[in-house]
């Protein structure tokens, strides 16, 4: 199988980690890699055994040399419409990092850009990606918890802030709720109508922002849900995927600490996950070569990524302005 050529924007904390998944991908050959900071590109460079030619402090320079088919830009987000826009006008296809952008204005420029070119362009929300929240959709899709009516969904970690986080005014809600939004649209395959936000910034919080929050969603369907989180939680931690509780009119279907539960009035039962060929970026890695190769939408898309990037900046007016706000139809 002959692999398409892909270039990589942004060496940095997660980036370094996406030269390894590229080359092991099967169906990509990395093309080359660029980056702004010479000791970020350096550091890749020595650790992958990346041949100088290949390495660029110059986007531009790195396109016109490699002749790449696609960038993945993993720049942080408010970087990703000025890389993702001159790739596509060079004819790239782009699978971009979450989140989509730092703002909708943004956001819908780079979908409109990939519309207008006709180019491919992906969001590579990696937790959509793993078999615990596929298993989750695939077990509601054959409605073994009946109809859904409320969903509980719970994040705690303690992050050891650094980099552009420390500095953002909302760095749970920016950075890291994106993951959760979006898998809350996967799994219930609803789009959000209402959205109220409460949130704050513990006293022994090392973030400069609002690093906890509730959440209330409203979901098409009348379905109601609700979100807690917590970047700086001193005790209890979840998994990344967070805890879920999803009612339905014949059970409850739970994912606590990696394991799925079935539970009813008879009792509970484990129910085993998904085993996937490939999971998280192998998989969002291998769905975008897929979307390029049949000629189709990829599965997280940037324009049906607006819709989960919308609730990020949704629940952030209704943060600022301590109103619910209601989800343009
Ligand atoms: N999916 C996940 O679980 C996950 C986890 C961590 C980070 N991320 C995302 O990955 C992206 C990058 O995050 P990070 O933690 O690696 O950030 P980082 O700040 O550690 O690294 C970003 C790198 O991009 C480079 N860069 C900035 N502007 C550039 C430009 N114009 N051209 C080329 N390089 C440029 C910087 O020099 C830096 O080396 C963000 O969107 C972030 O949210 C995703």
């Amino acid at each position: 199988m002959k692999r398409l050529k892909i270039l990589q924007a942004g060496l940095g904390g997660f980036g370094k980690s996406w030269v390894k998944i590229i080359g092991e991908s099967g169906e990509w050959e990395l093309a080359g890699i660029a980056d702004v900071n010479r000791e970020n590109l350096d550091g890749a460079a020595k650790e992958y055994g990346i041949p100088a030619e290949k390495c660029f402090t110059s986007f531009d320079e790195a396109v016109k040399k490699t002749e790449p088919s696609a960038l993945l830009n993993v720049t942080p987000p408010e970087f990703h419409k000025g890389l993702s826009i001159r790739a596509f006008k060079a004819g790239l296809d782009v699978l971009v990092e979450k989140p989509l952008s730092d703002n909708m204005k943004d956001a819908e420029e780079m979908v409109a850009s990939a519309e207008k070119t006709g180019r491919k362009f992906m969001v590579s929300q990696n937790y959509r990606y793993r078999s615990r929240p596929r298993t989750l959709k695939k077990l509601l899709d054959e409605e073994i918890a009946g109809k859904i009516s409320y969903v509980k969904v719970d994040f705690q970690k303690m992050a050891a802030f650094s980099g552009f986080r420390a500095e953002m005014d909302y760095p749970l809600l920016i950075d890291m709720a994106i993951h959760h939004f979006d898998l809350m649209r996967y799994i219930t395959g609803k789009n959000p109508v209402r959205i109220y936000t409460d949130s704050w910034n513990p006293s022994w919080s090392r973030a400069k922002g609002d690093a906890a929050f509730n959440i209330m969603i409203e979901f098409a369907g009348n379905i109601h849900l609700s979100y807690s989180g917590s970047w700086v939680s001193a005790g209890k931690e979840t998994s990344w995927d967070g805890t879920w509780e999803i009612y339905g009119e014949k059970g409850t279907l739970s994912l606590q600490d990696g394991t799925i539960f079935f539970i009813t009035e008879k009792g509970m039962k484990k129910i085993s996950a998904l085993k996937l060929e490939r999971e998280d970026r192998y998989m969002a890695l291998y769905e975008f070569y897929s979307s390029i190769k049949e000629n189709r939408e990829p599965e997280t898309s940037g324009r049906d990524n607006l819709n989960s990037l919308s609730m990020v900046f949704n629940a952030l007016k209704s943060a600022k302005s301590g109103q619910a706000v209601a989800f343009c139809k």
